[in-house]
């Protein structure tokens, strides 16, 4: 039989228990937080004095750090490529009806994300610290570019790609709320902890997914894992480009800026790698194929081989000046 179908198989054997996956890993509509929560409401009469505090509290945050809020935004922003990626997934089936569990999961899962993006945006429009003109363009420019992240229609590699992102979009958010908080910026450190809380529960999901492919078709999975590995996570923004630059370009600066502050760094992606290792057991699974052995030996080997290469690797210290962020000397 073809590889291809059995993934489908696969996916089609999981179906039915997608529907609780839903209620373990997502939270009602109803229940969950919304943007508003966490911003000025503009029907109320402090409306103006909650905006000033806004304003006032981002005063103390320097270039790299508004920088980086700014791409971490853009990436939520770009949702509508994600959606459709994760749609057009060998046994996630919009056309089926209502009976196809994995579409309805991507539409959830849609749902909750796209209120990151919402609130970010709004708190830098109100945060009068960045030029959103230009922070809209390089959305656009972004959503047009797509991405490709080298995982094709493969579920298995989807979903590795997921379990990774989403945990390190956790990370960021959080290192984001802590540097927000340290700086006395209360309010901005609730709204990206309170996203890095939604990027954990998704994590959780999507490894729970692998783990669940693991016991129906470990040595595919083992192959899909590694295969994505070798070609390297690539961050969902990394076509990012400014108004008139390069494609991808600036996706490059904003990373350097990551680095520095400590957001997002090389060392944070090998102790993602060894998590997933961990979690999904790769050491104890059994009667493997000669092939997903190999696969399985240079996963448990690949977070040392690459602690060894990030004690070499250099980042640019060098401060680009953005489009979206004016210079204000302050890093
Ligand atoms: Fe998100
Ligand atoms: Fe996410």
């Amino acid at each position: 039989m073809p590889e291809k179908n059995i993934r489908l198989e696969v996916m089609q054997a999981i179906e039915p228990k997608v529907e609780g996956f839903m209620k373990e890993f997502l939270i009602p509509t109803e229940e969950i937080w919304q943007p508003t929560d966490f911003l000025p409401d503009s029907q109320s009469d402090k409306f103006f004095d909650e905006v000033e505090a806004i304003r006032g509290e981002a005063k103390e945050l320097g270039y790299d750090f508004w920088v980086t809020l700014v791409a971490d935004t853009i990436t939520e922003e770009a949702l509508p490529t994600y959606e459709s990626w994760l749609m057009d997934v060998e046994g996630i089936d919009q056309h089926n009806g209502k009976e196809n569990g994995w579409s309805k999961w991507v539409r959830a899962w849609t749902a909750e994300e796209n209120r990151h993006g919402d609130l970010l945006n709004k708190y830098l429009y109100l945060s009068g610290r960045v030029n959103m003109r230009e922070v809209e363009i390089t959305t656009q420019h972004l959503i047009s570019d797509g991405f490709d992240i080298g995982t094709d229609r493969d579920p298995y590699k989807n979903f590795v790609y997921t379990s990774f992102q989403e945990l390190a979009t956790n990370i960021s958010h959080k290192r984001v709320a802590k540097l927000a908080r340290q700086k006395g910026n209360k309010s901005l450190a609730k709204m990206c902890n309170i996203i890095a809380g939604d990027e954990m529960r998704h994590h959780l999901a999507y490894r729970e997914f692998v783990k669940i492919i693991l016991e129906h078709d470990p040595n595919n999975m083992v192959l899909a894992f590694a295969d994505m590995m070798k070609r390297k996570i690539v961050m969902p923004a990394h076509f990012l480009r400014e108004s008139g630059g390069s494609i991808g370009l600036a996706f490059e600066q904003f990373s350097d800026c990551a680095q520095r502050l400590g957001v997002y760094t090389a060392q944070d992606y090998i102790d993602i790698l060894q998590k997933l290792n961990d979690y999904w057991q790769l050491g104890s699974l059994q009667s493997l194929s000669d092939t997903a052995e190999k696969a399985r030996d240079y996963l448990m080997k690949l977070p040392e081989r690459l602690q060894r290469i990030s004690e070499r690797m250099k980042f640019s210290e060098e401060q680009h000046t953005f489009k979206w962020v004016t210079a204000n000397g302050m890093l």
